[in-house]
């Protein structure tokens, strides 16, 4: 299998598939500036010369909050940008695996959404990333996958646990959203579905996140108890619960993101680990 990934050099998901690549598979991994996935002649040139089997979509415009005053620059990446890789797909006779998330849902579920449950992105960033799904059913149709995953972190990049790392060891208390549930995800895990879903042509919509239900205030827990067992954090910290509206933002964000796995799991002949495994084993990494 010969595949091309894109995105950048400050990727999550891409420092994860680089680390992750199977035995046997050629991976070319292409930077921003190789290409640009909102500029379909750069899509179009990289793809006709590497000529993958597989073009694996690990570029986002990522910043839900920003995303709600830069509508533009979000739907340029997450739906232009995924035509373009789509058509260079079809166009080359490759597959397509993307990546999409939770946020296209609105969260008033209280059971974990399957892949067929209505959409309803509540802020810019859902709504790009749900054009970019339409983007793939319309040019590839059921050939392509879209596999949605949730709160994704890594010991590489920015996210929610090395923010909170880093604020547990500045302050003496620190709040934290308790009514927001959903399920953390370790980029790493996330890798190593995107590859055997690769290889086993996986195609539809599909969902993989880390198994599990929490708050992000259970998540800063853990990532607290985790913290100061492995001596990452050096102080006590008080961890408050809040409630979002006395935490507001730019863009609302689901209260409840969970999304089921199960058809998944199914095909990929895989479960995911538990996200406290999850958390602990890249705690240790750090
Ligand atoms: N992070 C989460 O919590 C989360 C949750 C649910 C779903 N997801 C989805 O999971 C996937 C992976 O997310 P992630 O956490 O790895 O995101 P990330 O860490 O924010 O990385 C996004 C990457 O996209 C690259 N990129 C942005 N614009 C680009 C462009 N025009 N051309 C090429 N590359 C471009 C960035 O490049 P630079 O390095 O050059 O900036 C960056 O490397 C995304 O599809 C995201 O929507 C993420």
């Amino acid at each position: 299998m010969k595949a091309l990934i894109s995105g950048g050099k400050t990727g999550q998901l891409r420092w994860e598939l680089a680390r992750t690549v199977p035995a046997g598979a050629d991976a070319v991994f292409l930077t921003r500036e190789e290409m640009d996935v909102t500029d379909a002649d750069a899509v179009a040139a990289a793809v006709a010369a590497h000529r993958p089997d597989v073009i694996i979509n690990a570029s986002a415009y990522t910043a839900v909050d920003k995303a709600e005053s830069e509508r533009e620059a979000a739907f340029a990446v997450n739906c232009d940008g995924v035509a373009n890789l789509a058509r260079a797909a079809r166009d080359n006779n490759a597959r397509l695996v993307h990546v999409s998330t939770d946020f296209v849902f609105d969260g008033s579920s209280s059971s974990p959404y399957t892949t067929d449950a209505p959409t309803k992105p509540l802020g810019v960033y859902g709504e790009s990333k749900l054009a970019g799904e339409q983007q793939v059913q319309e040019i590839l149709g059921e050939s392509g996958l879209i596999l949605r995953t949730s709160w994704v972190y890594s010991s590489f990049g920015n996210n929610f646990v090395k923010t909170m790392l880093r604020l547990m060891n500045e302050r003496d208390e620190l709040g934290v959203i308790a009514d927001q549930a959903g399920t953390p995800t370790w980029a790493r895990g996330l890798a190593g579905a995107v590859w055997l879903a690769a290889e086993k042509q996986l195609s539809g919509v599909h969902h993989w996140t880390d198994a599990g239900l929490i708050s992000w205030y259970d998540f800063a827990q853990a990532i607290y108890e985790e913290g100061r067992a492995g001596g990452k954090i050096n102080k006590q910290t008080r961890i408050r619960p809040l409630r979002t509206e006395e935490y507001p933002t730019p863009a609302r964000r689901p209260a409840y993101s969970v999304l089921d796995k199960s058809k998944t799991w199914d095909a990929l002949g895989l479960t995911s680990d538990h996200w406290r495994e999850s958390l602990r084993k890249m705690m240790q990494e750090l």
